[in-house]
């Protein structure tokens, strides 16, 4: 299975995914090519030195979403990509693109959906005052961090954590749940009945 991984920040979700086609943990998915919305960014370093085809697509030099969106469809099919795998990229899609990959684009998220979608989860939940953090794998649709679940990890909240402590402590679970979901869609161990995502084990 082809995989197309969009990032815009520092990309280390990407990286777990590279080391883990490296190792052959994602079974019969191959990292096809990455794209960035920001030049110089560090997930576009890792993607490079890792060797793998890489394009940077300012958002900002289209002159609407929807123009932004159908450009990233066109590069991504010109690898053709089968498996659209959001890793820290922080634009929201239009429906035109989500049609172009219909139930084929993921997205991970640092909080328990549906607790604390949008930026800055981590403050969310701290300021809320949960017991319980941890990040959620989902299919993408429409909203933000709306679409149906397919895997979450619980991150205990410790005492005297900060935004920055418990991201570290979410991060590590991320880098080992990314990797397993891609595995189990490329393995084709994923169904979806509307809102249920059922994963069977390898
Ligand atoms: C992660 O926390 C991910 O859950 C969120 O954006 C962050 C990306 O981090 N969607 P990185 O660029 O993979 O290090």
């Amino acid at each position: 299975m082809k995989l197309g991984i969009l990032a815009s920040g520092s990309g280390s979700n990407l990286q777990a995914l590279i080391d883990a086609a490296g190792r052959g943990d994602l079974g019969p998915g191959r990292i096809a090519i990455v794209g960035v919305n920001v030049a110089g960014c560090g997930a576009q370093s890792r993607a490079e030195a890792a060797g793998i085809p890489t394009f940077v697509l300012p958002h900002k030099e289209f002159p609407s979403r929807e123009a932004f969106d159908a450009a990233l469809a066109a590069k991504l099919n010109t690898a053709d990509v089968e498996l659209v795998v959001l890793a820290g990229f922080m634009r929201v899609l239009t429906p035109g693109f989500l049609d172009a990959f219909p139930r084929r684009v993921i997205n991970i998220h640092p909080a328990l959906l549906p607790s604390f979608p949008g930026i800055h989860a981590q403050t969310q939940a701290l300021d809320y005052g949960v017991k319980v953090a941890g990040c959620t794998v989902h299919f993408v649709d429409a909203g933000t961090d709306t679409g149906p679940i397919i895997a979450q990890a619980a991150v205990p909240v410790q005492d005297g954590d900060t935004a920055a402590s418990l991201q570290e402590r979410i991060l590590a679970e991320e880098h080992r749940l990314y990797p397993a979901v891609v595995r189990a869609l490329a393995e084709g161990r994923v169904t979806i009945d509307g809102r249920h995502v059922r994963v069977r084990s390898a």
